[in-house]
């Protein structure tokens, strides 16, 4: 029992050692090792940052420019966040950089959720009246945004409604356009979000 709990963690230990170390040393930034400055961020958003979620996002796959932005306002508090503001102080601007660039190369996966498929079919008619102009190809396309379609259901659902109640900033671009979708219907937006394949 105890020789196959040893083999398992070491088996696991490995295949974390094998994801961490594909991470390219030329990306060095900031004499850290790429590796040691996502360890702590693998706990949460998981290994190459594909969470389990269910309320922690998923953020591979998004773009350098969004994550750097994105990193800089949670340091600033300028964000709001549970957590993300105290994590995000403890690095540097180049050390910021360098994971963007590690994290920008990982795939984006979506998640394997369910969803209501009417209140899907009602948010994919709002998401493209109210959102796609933005939010291109159904919410898959990062630019200078998070990723929607495939994240978690409840950080989706936890964020616009910190867009609507104008908790998060750029609520006046965002927090406008749920008002008109109406907060009753958020729910649908949210259901969509997780039927995109
Ligand atoms: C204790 C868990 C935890 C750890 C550790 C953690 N995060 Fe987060 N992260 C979150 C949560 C929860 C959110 C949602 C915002 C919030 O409530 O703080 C988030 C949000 C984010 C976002 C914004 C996602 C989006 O869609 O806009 C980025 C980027 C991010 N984290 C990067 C990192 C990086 C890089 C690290 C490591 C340096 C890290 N996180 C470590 C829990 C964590
Ligand atoms: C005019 C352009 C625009 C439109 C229209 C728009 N958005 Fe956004 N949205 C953005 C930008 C820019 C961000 C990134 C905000 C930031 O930098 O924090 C964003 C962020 C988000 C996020 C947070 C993603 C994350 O990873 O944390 C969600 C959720 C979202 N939008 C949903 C919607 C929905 C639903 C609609 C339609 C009702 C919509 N957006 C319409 C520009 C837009």
């Amino acid at each position: 029992m105890i020789s196959r709990l040893i083999k398992a963690t070491a088996f696991a230990a490995g295949l974390i050692t094998a994801t961490l170390s594909s991470a390219n040393a030329a990306d060095v930034l900031s004499g850290a090792t790429t590796e040691a400055l996502i360890l702590p961020c693998a706990g949460c958003h998981g290994n190459d940052g594909v969470s389990k979620g269910p309320a922690i996002p998923t953020i591979s796959g998004f773009k350098k420019k969004y994550f750097i932005k994105t990193m800089a306002k949670f340091k600033d508090a300028e964000r709001n966040s549970t957590i993300m503001s105290r994590i995000a102080k403890g690095y540097s601007d180049e050390e910021i950089e360098q994971m963007a660039k590690y994290y920008e190369k990982k795939p984006f996966v979506k998640a394997d959720q369910k969803f209501d498929a009417a209140l899907a079919e009602k948010g994919a008619k709002l998401h493209e009246e109210f959102c796609e102009s933005c939010h291109k190809k159904q919410g898959q396309k990062p630019k200078k945004k998070g990723i929607l379609a495939g994240q978690w259901s409840p950080y989706i659902r936890q964020e616009l409604h910190n867009f609507f109640s104008e908790k998060r900033d750029m609520s006046r671009l965002m927090g406008k356009r749920l008002k008109k979708v109406g907060k009753e219907n958020i729910e649908a937006l949210v259901n969509f979000y997780a039927s995109v394949k």
